[in-house]
């Protein structure tokens, strides 16, 4: 098997992988950095974010009122130094990004600023309505003329490659299936490297309607819990409130930037949605907008609500709004003359892979930064345009931390390295059908564990995701991987915690609505936590 060795691996290739990886080399130029990545460079959740980044940039806006923004959203689960230090770094963060040639939309020359749900003021930076598409675009391009960063696209994880003793577990690197595009052949090679940084992504692929990429499948999560590492806060994932509803076509997310721009939710008789739900009103935070949504679509048996923002001028919405007034004219409305069929969608995980603000985790050589990790910063529910900011700032730390701890974290790996026993797979003949699990998998998430929840619902999930899990586990245990299995059997590892951490949550708090629970309870004004225990000296491949 072929072993590659690195100083610094990087799962992922979003805003925060790309963004560590330069960092890395801006500090330690000769480091032999790797960016492994499942399928193209630009296929991460960063190129779908439409939005934006907040950042205090306004003389009518401060840190106070983005800290106090942030943790009104959070439900009591933010962690405040955290909030301050990334809050803090917003304007520096905007800064670098334009420094490695990210082009934000400019209003007579200063940036241009809107608004998105459970903001105050205008403070969202934005590139017309495509920001993360812009972001990656800049960065990947910084990445090819760095010059040291190895970009190996079509990779996918199977696992971090790690040495538990006494307790403390090291990680080596990752073991990687790489699909050969020349010749149509996988082989599974052996990333080696003092320092790996996940920087995977999300998970709502575990949902049949979501507004992610095709990649997020919780790969990190489901890869850190399996080597031992602790996950916090999963119950917490956020619907987006608005994708297009659009039945057989692929998921269109509908940026709050509409809403900021004057959008209002209408149920289909033309009744103001949001008008008696909450103060804000459309840009009430996202978990009170998606239940006030969903509770209409119960009452009322509809299959969508709608989004009108044609009373703007026509020019001003085209200008603002290219990509989603050209996407919704190709599936049949004119967002200028009508409003947009619009249903909640499964879009972000709040919870993830614990790290500190350094993006370190429990495991020594092992660091995340974006969806994929838990910092503290979103709480019970994320503010909007919060995420690409906490992303830069966090792979930002990690990078300085790595670079200087870089010689210890090397003899770590040393003094912890694994003979590593691959399972001799069998041929590869698959006995489940894969697709088939997948949609009972994404099917059960969605009836069971959606926007409002119930114990009893919680726990007929269970038992179906364990009974699939343990199908897959076989699976995996005696066939050998392939892309499909491996993103199967990371979806039902996440979402089996989905759910687990949801059952320890008997309370209502942000994002997650019990309905047999419908209060917030002062006994859970703590962060939810699962850990898979390994007890023995083990090598995990
Ligand atoms: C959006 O544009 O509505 C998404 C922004 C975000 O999720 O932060």
């Amino acid at each position: 098997m072929r072993e590659r060795h690195f100083d610094f691996v990087v799962v992922g290739s979003g805003i925060a992988g790309l963004f560590y990886a330069l960092e890395v080399v801006s500090l330690k130029p000769d480091a032999k950095v790797a960016i492994v990545t499942k399928k193209s460079a630009a296929e991460s959740s960063t190129n779908r974010a439409q939005g934006g980044i907040a950042a205090v940039l306004s003389k009518t806006d401060s840190f106070e009122l983005h800290i106090k923004d942030t943790l009104d959203c959070g439900g009591g689960l933010c962690d405040e130094k955290v909030v301050r230090q990334v809050v803090e770094h917003g304007p520096r963060v905007i800064d670098e990004l334009i420094g490695y040639g990210v082009k934000f939309s400019r209003h007579d020359d200063s940036l241009d600023l809107t608004r998105e749900g459970g903001h105050s003021v205008q403070r969202v930076v934005h590139a017309g309505d495509l920001t993360g598409k812009e972001i990656d675009r800049a960065l990947l391009n910084a990445c090819s003329l760095s010059g040291c960063i190895e970009m190996f696209k079509n990779s996918i994880v199977l696992d971090l490659i790690t040495a538990s003793d006494d307790g403390k577990t090291v990680c080596s690197g990752i073991s990687v299936l790489r699909d050969n595009a020349s010749d149509n052949s996988e082989e599974i090679e052996l990333f080696l490297s003092p320092v790996t940084l996940l920087s995977t992504g999300g998970l709502c692929q575990v949902y049949q309607h979501n507004t992610n990429p095709s990649i997020a499948t919780g790969d990190g999560i489901a890869m850190a819990y399996r080597a031992g590492a602790s996950i916090a806060n999963l119950e917490f994932v956020q619907f987006h409130p608005t994708a297009m509803y659009a039945p057989g076509q692929a998921t269109f997310l509908i940026s709050e930037a509409v809403r900021g721009e004057g959008g209002r939710l209408m149920s289909l008789d033309g009744r103001y949605l949001m008008e008696e739900a909450h103060q804000l009103k459309d840009l009430a935070p996202r978990d009170v907008v998606a239940r006030t949504i969903d509770k209409e679509l119960k009452d009322t048996q509809a299959e969508h609500v709608l989004l009108d923002i044609s009373h703007k001028d026509s020019e001003f919405i085209k200008g603002r709004f290219p990509h989603i007034y050209a996407t919704c004219l190709k599936y049949g409305t004119d967002i200028t003359k009508e409003p947009i069929p619009v249903v909640p969608s499964a879009h972000y995980a709040c919870g993830g892979l614990k790290t500190d603000m350094d993006g370190q985790t429990e495991i020594r050589g092992l660091f995340a930064s974006g969806e994929v990790a838990m910092t503290g910063m979103h709480g019970a529910n994320r503010l909007a345009s919060n995420s690409l900011l906490e992303a830069v700032v966090v792979s930002k730390n990690a990078a300085l931390k790595t670079v200087s701890e870089f010689e210890k974290l090397k003899e770590y790996q040393i003094n912890n390295s694994v003979t590593l026993e691959l399972i001799d797979k069998k041929a590869k003949v698959s006995n489940i059908n894969i697709e088939k699990t997948r949609a009972q998998l994404t099917k059960t998430m969605s009836e069971l564990v959606g926007i409002v929840r119930s114990e009893k619902r919680l726990l007929s999930a269970l038992e179906k995701i364990e009974s699939l899990r343990q199908i897959t586990e076989q699976e995996y245990a005696s066939t050998a991987p392939s892309y499909e299995l491996v993103e199967l059997r990371n979806l039902v590892t996440v979402a089996e915690l989905i759910i687990k951490s949801g059952l320890w949550r008997k309370e209502s708090r942000g994002l997650h609505f019990m309905e047999d629970y419908p209060a917030e309870s002062k006994k859970f004004a703590l962060d939810s936590g699962l850990t898979r225990r390994i007890s023995k000296r083990s090598a995990l491949v």
